[in-house]
Parts: structure tokens; C-alpha cells; sequence
């Protein structure tokens, strides 16, 4: 390939840069507080800020009270250690709205020399969906499972609609977690609001009887319809141990004796 003109060469990787979606600049670790020498027109549209108020400045003016600290912390332990780093963390534009940056820094040797080369991109879209997709699952989840105290050793599960595997171990692992933590005696199961089917798996509630039954607190379950209660009781209740109720009042009764 034909040698191009240093100048040439440059006037390219700078429009080169400057057409790029993603914010670019470069520091200067050898000049006092690590200043920028370097942005690209789309970290300043990003930004909001003229080259001439970013040259010269370290880059820690587009942070404020929502930036993570540990997130920081993360980069100046990697500017220390001469080390890559990708953060994403809240900064300000110059008119004070916010955005999430996904900045990764690397450090480059340039003849012996260190310089740092940072890159913005912005992903504040992707932030807000990963937020909502997060409050929605743990909405679900509340909604789908939730574990109430009744009383100090009793604590009940509304189960809901239909019951897959996945949703049993769940519960599985949720009620454990429940007992252990509140040091439930007694855990009521009340499946009045479940739909049962053909296949309704009622092995399943062996599982989170058996587990229970290993931690020393009962399994009840409420809701159950006179049919339901025999088929219930046959293949649960081999030892006995296992009651079912028609409703939690009663399950409750009779606990409190
Ligand atoms: C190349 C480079 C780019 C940086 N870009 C950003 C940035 O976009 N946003 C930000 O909040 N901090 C950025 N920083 C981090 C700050 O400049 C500073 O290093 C950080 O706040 C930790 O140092 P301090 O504790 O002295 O503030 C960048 C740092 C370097 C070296």
C-alpha cells in the first residue's frame, strides 16, 4: 500500500474519530491531574461542553451527586495500577441532565510515553430497560410468591394460578430461606387460588414438605377442597404429619389449639 503523509494519515483517524458514535479522549498522566489532550466532537455533543473547557481539565467534571463512588474508586485503582478498566457510571451533561456512561479506560505506551485513552458510550436507553426488566421481575416475583407472618411462628404462601416446576422450586428455595430466617414453626400453603389441571404435580409438595420437615417446622395446606384433601393426603401423608384445611382460619385453630 502506497505510504500516505503522516498529516494525511492524521486528518483521517481524526475524522475517523469525530464520525464515531462513541466519545474518545486522551489524558495526559504526566501533567498535573491527569488532563484531557484530546476529545472528539462526539464526546463534546455528548457532553455538552466546548473543547476549550474540556482541554486541560481531568475528566471528574462530569461527575456528581448520583456517581457511583466505588464506581470511581474502580477507575482510580486502574489509573494507579496502569491497568484496563470499563465502568458504567452517572454523569452530568454541562446543563445538568444526566446520563449512564460506559467509560472504558487503557493505558497506552506511545515512544515510552503514558497516555490514557478513554471511551463514552452512552447507554442510558439500555440502563432505563435493564432497570425496568429488574423492577418488573422482582414485581412477578413478589406477586407470584409472597410469604406473609400471620404470627410469629406461622407464616403463609398464597399460591396463584398455575404451578410449574420452576415455580415450585421457587417456593422451594423461598419458604426455606423464609423459615429459616424468621424461625417459622408452622408454614401454611394455601392453594385456594391455584388452578389445578390433569398433570397438576402434586409430588411437588412432597419436595417442600420434606424440606421443611428437615428444618423441624410443618407443612399445612389451606384452600383444600373435600375431593382435593383425599387425593392430597394419599400421596402425601405418609407419616401422618402432613394436614390439609378447608381454610387458614382453621389451619390456624388448630396450631394455636
Ligand atoms: C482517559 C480517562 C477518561 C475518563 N473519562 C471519564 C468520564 O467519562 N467520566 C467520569 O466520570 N470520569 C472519567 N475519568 C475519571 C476521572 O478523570 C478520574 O480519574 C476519577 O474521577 C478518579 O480520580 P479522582 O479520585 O482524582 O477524581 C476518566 C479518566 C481517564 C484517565
Amino acid at each position: 500500500m502506497e505510504k500516505m503523509e503522516m498529516d494525511t494519515q492524521i486528518q483521517l483517524l481524526e475524522a475517523m474519530l469525530d464520525g464515531s458514535k462513541v466519545g474518545t479522549i486522551v489524558t495526559d498522566p504526566e501533567k498535573e491531574d491527569n488532563p484531557i489532550i484530546y476529545a472528539n466532537h462526539t464526546f463534546t455533543e455528548m457532553t455538552g461542553y466546548g473543547k476549550e473547557e474540556i482541554l486541560g481539565r481531568n475528566c471528574r467534571f462530569l461527575q456528581g451527586p448520583d456517581t457511583s463512588a466505588m464506581g470511581v474508586d474502580q477507575i482510580r485503582q486502574a489509573i494507579k495500577n496502569q491497568e484496563k478498566t470499563t465502568v458504567i457510571l452517572r454523569n452530568y451533561r454541562k446543563d445538568g441532565t444526566s446520563f449512564w456512561n460506559r467509560l472504558a479506560i487503557t493505558p497506552v505506551l506511545v515512544k515510552e510515553k503514558l497516555y490514557f485513552i478513554g471511551t463514552q458510550t452512552d447507554v442510558t436507553i439500555e440502563q432505563l430497560q435493564e432497570e425496568a426488566i429488574t423492577a418488573h421481575e422482582s414485581e412477578i416475583e413478589r406477586l407470584m410468591l409472597p410469604i406473609l407472618s400471620i404470627q410469629p411462628n406461622v407464616a403463609t404462601v398464597a399460591l396463584v394460578g398455575t404451578m410449574s416446576l420452576q415455580r415450585f422450586e421457587a417456593l422451594k428455595v423461598k419458604l426455606c430461606e423464609y423459615v429459616s430466617e424468621h424461625r417459622i414453626e408452622h408454614a401454611l400453603l394455601d392453594i385456594t387460588g391455584l388452578t389445578w389441571n390433569e398433570e397438576s404435580p402434586l409430588h411437588w409438595f412432597t419436595q417442600i414438605y420434606e424440606a421443611l420437615r428437615i428444618m423441624g417446622s410443618h407443612m399445612y395446606i389451606t384452600g383444600v377442597t373435600p375431593q382435593a384433601a383425599t387425593e392430597l393426603v394419599r400421596d402425601l401423608d405418609r407419616d401422618n404429619m402432613l394436614k390439609t384445611y378447608s381454610s387458614i382460619e382453621k389451619a390456624l385453630a388448630d396450631i394455636n389449639g
